[in-house]
């Protein structure tokens, strides 16, 4: 049995100031249901339909992504911190200027041809996660009167059932846009605020190849029960 969600440790939906989230929460209370089958299985063989890519996104060489390297490990755990080995992991953010690479961005922020923009991976053995990118860029939010959002990297997580099919965002620590960012501090419950940032990792872990010349962050990823991450879309 999963506990409840305290609904401070969510977002709280539709922020203000930023009319996408209403279209992408539910306009109506939730309704609560028993768990059965439908909710207690999940998509089997999913890597199979969705394949997994490189776990790295800034290239090397000619064809290295502009930006500050980063080491990400996370870690993908279920509500009693016990490991979602296979969970099927995909990972977007932006460059290092601030653009996705995606059509809907139509910021006049310059594209970067080396950054690959997204990932799909599988966790492995102990739910862990690695990828060798850049640290994304703060970014302006378009018709927001001066809203800047901090660098952020989306995850979107299938994990075993589909009750830990979760959608979420991670954030840099010590970041002054933290503060300030509507989509974060939606989040009432500062310790849940808290669980959405990574951790610096000063000394070097991780296996050498992914880690070379790159800042090391480490972040967990709790995908039911009342420490699960908020849903942010
Ligand atoms: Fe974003």
């Amino acid at each position: 049995m999963v506990e409840p969600r305290d609904p401070r440790t969510q977002s709280e939906g539709v922020v203000a100031g930023y009319p996408q989230t209403a279209r992408r929460w539910p306009s109506q209370p939730l309704v609560v249901r028993p768990h059965d089958a439908g909710e207690l299985s999940g998509p089997a063989k999913l890597e199979r339909r969705l394949p997994p890519s490189k776990a790295d996104l800034a290239g090397r060489g000619a064809h290295r992504a502009l930006g500050q390297l980063i080491h990400l490990r996370a870690r993908v755990v279920d509500e009693d911190g016990v490991p979602v080995s296979g969970a099927l992991v995909e990972i977007w953010h932006c460059n290092s200027a601030g653009k996705y690479l995606h059509p809907n961005d139509a910021s006049d922020s310059p594209p970067d041809p080396n950054f690959q923009g997204n990932a799909r991976l599988v966790a492995g053995d102990g739910g862990l996660v690695e990828l060798r990118t850049i640290k994304p860029a703060a970014y302006a939010v378009p018709d927001s009167d001066g809203w800047w959002r901090p660098p952020h990297i989306h995850f979107s997580v299938w994990g075993r059932v589909w009750l830990s099919r979760l959608v979420t965002q991670m954030f840099f620590p010590g970041d002054p846009l933290n503060d300030h960012d509507a989509i974060l501090n939606a989040v009432r419950d500062p310790e849940a605020r808290a669980r959405c940032i990574a951790k610096f990792v000063p000394t070097a872990s991780g296996p050498a190849h992914l880690r070379q010349g790159a800042l090391v962050y480490e972040y967990q990823l709790v995908v039911r029960g009342r420490k699960a991450a908020p849903r942010m879309p």
